[in-house]
């Protein structure tokens, strides 16, 4: 595991704070290292995922946390258009396609968002 990692329990932020459906970036250092991952919300529901593509291991989103697509169904990668399933991060298209994100557990618990 990255060390860089939040630990199980931190807190993330209010699950309000990102959009029904959106999505939200976080960035965590410890010294020389980085963590990035996302959280997708649908609803009550979050998926997180670290924000790697498995193509040519880009972050996702260039701008913002725009992490979606215009639909708000899929998420996209914006630097070759490689799509994922928001459920389990599968690529349904692109040039990754069949090879999934690397999960990032979170949770809901109290209204806020938590690694777990
Ligand atoms: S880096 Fe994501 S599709 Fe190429």
């Amino acid at each position: 595991m990255n060390p860089a990692q939040p630990a199980p329990g931190a807190r993330l932020c209010d699950l309000a704070d990102i959009a029904d459906p959106g999505a939200k970036g976080f960035m965590f250092r410890l010294e020389e290292l980085l963590f990035a991952g996302f959280v997708v919300r649908r609803g009550d529901a979050v998926r997180g995922y670290i924000d790697r593509c498995p193509h040519a291991g880009m972050p996702l989103a260039l701008m913002g946390d725009r992490f979606l697509t215009r639909e708000g169904d899929l998420i996209l990668c914006s630097s070759h258009g490689a799509l994922f399933r928001i459920d389990d991060g599968l690529c349904v298209a692109g040039p990754c396609a069949g090879r999934p994100l690397w999960p990032w557990p979170v949770e809901v618990v109290g209204g806020e968002v938590r690694a777990a």
